[in-house]
């Protein structure tokens, strides 16, 4: 993230739900944001292929388009003077116990066959990594209901001015409404942000013998 001096005036944003126009921007976003993550050269050993943007774009439509995902908020912060998204996240609501079933009956049955194929992408890692994401959520979390962080993501160009930041603290407002408390795994260039945000390390998943590590992390509203 490019240095911010701490006195510099932040952009007003603000947060609104995501369409399904957002889709060819939140594949750009992606791109640009997790260009340098350790995990996305894992997903991507070769880079990304001419498939990959089809493949992302399916997906995003799926998580705002999905009857089956009702659980799902899907918002973008918007700059108010340029109009530009800058931010896009997913935060999922607390699951009810046939929620829940669905989401690890999906998990089990494997990729979606309607998916487009990503050609160059890494299968075996792919569902590896998932496997082991819904592994450690349930370890972690169990039958606790919570706020879930499925998603978050800034503009390179935009980091630092406080987008992510408004993401996280809509999730933290509806967690403190429901009494319950907030959850993510995150990726390495995301763990000083939500530590600072207050997230506090639970566990972590391992995919591949250590190869890919990811901090699961939890925000306990005040009082709680
Ligand atoms: C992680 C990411 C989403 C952060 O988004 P962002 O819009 O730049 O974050 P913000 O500017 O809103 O920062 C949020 C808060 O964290 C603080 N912060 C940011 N980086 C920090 C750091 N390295 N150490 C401590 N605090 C930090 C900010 O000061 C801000 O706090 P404040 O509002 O109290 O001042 C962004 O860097 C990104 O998209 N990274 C690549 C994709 C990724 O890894 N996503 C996370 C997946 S789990």
């Amino acid at each position: 993230m490019p240095a911010i001096p701490a006195d510099a005036v932040r952009p007003s944003l603000t947060i609104q739900p995501l369409t399904l126009e957002d889709v060819p921007t939140m594949c750009e976003i992606e791109e640009l944001a997790f260009a340098q993550s350790p995990v996305a050269a894992l997903m991507y050993p070769n880079g990304r292929g001419a498939s990959t943007p089809d493949s992302m774009a399916y997906r995003f439509r799926k998580v705002l388009n999905d009857p089956s995902k009702a659980y799902a908020h899907p918002l973008k912060v918007v700059r108010t003077d340029t109009g530009d998204m800058v931010t896009f996240g997913v935060w999922i609501r607390p699951l009810t116990a046939e929620e829940r079933q669905d989401v690890k009956n999906k998990a089990a049955a494997g990729p979606d066959p309607e998916a487009p194929v990503d050609d160059a992408m890494d299968k075996e890692f792919m569902s590896a990594f998932r496997r082991e994401m819904a592994a450690s959520h349930e370890r972690t979390m169990g039958h606790r209901p919570h706020w879930y962080l499925e998603l978050l993501v800034t503009h390179p160009r935009h980091q630092g001015i406080g987008a992510g930041g408004a993401i996280i603290r809509w999730g933290f407002d509806k967690a403190r409404e429901d009494k319950v408390t907030a959850y993510l795994e995150s990726s390495a260039a995301g763990f000083k942000l939500y530590e600072h945000m207050g997230f506090k390390t639970i566990g972590e998943v391992r995919v591949w013998d250590g190869k890919a590590v990811l901090p699961c992390m939890e925000w306990t509203p005040e009082g709680l």
